[in-house]
């Protein structure tokens, strides 16, 4: 079984679900003329979303995930919170996924107070109706129960962070060194997933870059 509920989503899947989502918009009769997308997530869909209903103007909007002091609760806030004149435009707010929903509260409530649009609405690949505290306008996918989805553009980042907290994990049972394959092998047991060989090898020299492993012969050894 693996340890963290986690599926692959490839290209072909963002391609086919962006699609779809665009079909729904379309059949609702309401049309953007400005798609934001939330970075970093939002890109990819966002993007295909413009080519898929015809829409030229994007823009982004990022938002940040940081924990008060003492609390145990992420906020979402905005780094970059710029203003412009959106009085007659009609904006459509695009995010891969929406998990707990903090992104595109905080993203909808920041442009309605702020760019002063004609209409807001939200769309996502992705809806976690079992957690989220909203649900957006559009979605492709309504996921009943929580599962971390690897999203083709967060692969290296994913992988790396997956590997670091399985090696964190078993070094508390006294394993220090890893071959190549054990690495893999250990990665497909505790994710239930596999990706292409460059990425653990990529993940590999991340973690040696951040002081975190050595590799001595063909061995990767966790720095105590
Ligand atoms: N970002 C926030 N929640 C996520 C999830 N469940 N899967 C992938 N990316 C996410």
């Amino acid at each position: 079984m693996p340890r963290v509920p986690t599926k692959l989503v490839t290209w072909e899947e963002i391609v086919d679900w962006s699609r779809g989502l665009a079909n729904i918009i379309k059949k609702s009769g309401w049309r953007p003329d400005v798609i934001v997308a939330v970075a970093r997530g939002g890109y990819v869909p966002a993007r295909l979303l413009c080519d898929f209903l015809g829409v030229e103007n994007l823009l982004s909007i990022q938002s940040q995930h940081w924990t008060e002091a003492a609390k145990a609760e992420e906020r979402a806030i905005l780094r970059f919170p710029y203003v412009v004149d959106m009085r007659d435009k009609r904006i459509l707010i695009v995010d891969d996924i929406v998990d707990t929903g903090d992104t595109l509260i905080t993203a909808e409530k920041f442009i309605r107070e702020n760019w002063y649009p004609l209409d807001v609405k939200k769309a996502a690949l992705q809806w976690i109706s079992s957690v989220a505290k909203i649900k957006p306008d559009y979605y492709y996918i309504e996921v009943k129960e929580w599962v971390w989805f690897q999203y083709p553009w967060t692969r290296l980042e994913d992988v790396t962070s997956f590997i670091k907290r399985m090696i964190s994990e078993e070094a508390k049972n006294g394993r220090i060194a890893w071959t190549f394959n054990d690495i893999v092998s250990s990665f497909r047991e505790w994710y239930g997933i596999d990706v292409d060989k460059i990425y653990y090898e990529d993940a590999l020299e991340n973690l040696i870059e951040m002081g975190f492993l050595d590799r001595k012969d063909n061995l990767y050894i966790i720095k105590l």
